[in-house]
């Protein structure tokens, strides 16, 4: 088996302070991976039977077969990138780029990625011109057909090399994020009730499906009410359920129906498309109620939030894996916009006729 070090390990971005976290979670989930960390931010680990299509919560982006490797110049990493492109990746066939720096502060670290990237373009213009025409740039969910090239500096003049030819982007989907590094900006919007709408955009972009006109929701714990906020401002049907009633428009709102109430007592009387769920609440109480929700097919897409007081409950994550094989679409993830919480998102496999 390769050991942690071998050229064939994988390689795992989280945020520095998550490190311990995402070591922890590889130990008790992979322990013959042999995790450890290279930094604060990036941890290697070696996968004898291939890189898990499950995700890892505290990783926020995966580098499948990361190379490590040593350039002094610019063209020095072209020619160490585009060689290894231009043998894996078909011509007829889209491929996305994803190169950041992990080192450093400010825009120098970004400039050198741009600089990188032409050079490897002015390579392939000479050696591949059809390939390069199909360099897509987008954050949507990667399509069986796409490829991936991630290079992540760690100096200037060092880094890690992952090539995932189609369809690994898309068969690890769960794990590789179609953002660069896994980050997307937190959005804003003053408008808004509070911050916490943020998550659900985060949440229906990470799924590559937002919530669409005509289709129904429930949001448990809804008060002050920016989850319920963005679903009507969808054209959604919801059904807020919360102690406490939201900001007065929102009351008001004809597409919104307003349920003073348990969260844990709420049973939907038809299947809805979405439970959006966002409740405060001991870890195990959201964890039991996403797999509950999944079980009866009361909902075809869940968000639902998994709040912590430190860091002792993070094992109870594993529980939310069970979901997986039902659904089409799977995501365990620290948000971007999370603090100490993490958040399952994922569409269930259709028990509907
Ligand atoms: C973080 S806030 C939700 C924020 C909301 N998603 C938004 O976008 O505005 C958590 C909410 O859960 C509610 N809550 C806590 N326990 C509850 C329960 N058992 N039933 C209903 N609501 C509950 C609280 O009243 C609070 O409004």
């Amino acid at each position: 088996m390769p050991g942690p070090d071998s050229t064939a390990a994988a390689l795992f971005v989280c945020s520095p302070e998550d490190t311990a976290f995402l070591l922890a979670e590889l130990q008790r989930r992979a322990p013959a991976s042999q995790p450890h960390a290279h930094a604060p931010g990036l941890v290697r680990a070696a996968f004898a039977d291939g890189l898990p299509e499950l995700p890892f919560a505290f990783a926020r982006q995966t580098l499948p077969d990361a190379t490590p490797v040593d350039a002094a110049s610019i063209r020095v990493w072209a020619e160490s990138i585009a060689p290894r492109l231009a043998e894996s990746f078909p011509d007829a066939q889209p491929w996305r780029r994803h190169f950041w720096p992990h080192y450093g502060t400010g825009t120098a670290g970004n400039h050198r990625c741009e600089l990188i990237a032409e050079a490897v373009d002015d390579q392939l213009r000479r050696r591949r011109r059809h390939l390069l025409r199909r360099l897509a740039d987008s954050g949507t969910p990667f399509a069986p057909d796409e490829s991936l090239v991630q290079l992540v500096l760690t100096s200037p003049e060092s880094g890690f090399l992952s090539i995932a030819p189609a369809p690994g982007p898309h068969r690890w989907r769960a794990a590789i994020p179609p953002f660069v590094g896994g980050w997307i900006p937190v959005a804003s919007d003053k408008s808004a009730p509070s911050r916490a709408f943020a998550k659900l955009l985060e949440a229906e972009r990470r799924l590559g499906r937002a919530i669409a006109p005509g289709e129904t929701c429930v949001d448990l714990g809804a008060s002050p009410g920016s989850w319920t906020y963005v679903a009507a401002a969808r054209g959604a049907r919801v059904t807020s359920v919360d102690r406490s009633p939201l900001r007065d428009d929102l009351m008001r709102n004809p597409l919104v129906d307003f349920r003073q109430g348990d969260a844990f007592r709420f049973e939907p009387d038809a299947p809805v498309d979405w439970l959006l769920c966002d409740v405060i609440a001991a870890p195990q109480r959201s964890i039991d109620l996403a797999l509950e929700w999944a079980e009866r097919g009361w909902a075809r897409h869940l968000v639902v939030t998994i709040k912590f007081k430190g860091s002792d409950e993070y094992p109870l994550l594993d529980a939310l894996l069970a979901l997986a094989p039902r659904c089409t679409d799977f995501r365990l993830a620290r948000l971007c916009a999370n603090k100490n919480e993490a958040c399952v998102i994922a569409s269930l496999k259709s028990s509907r006729p």
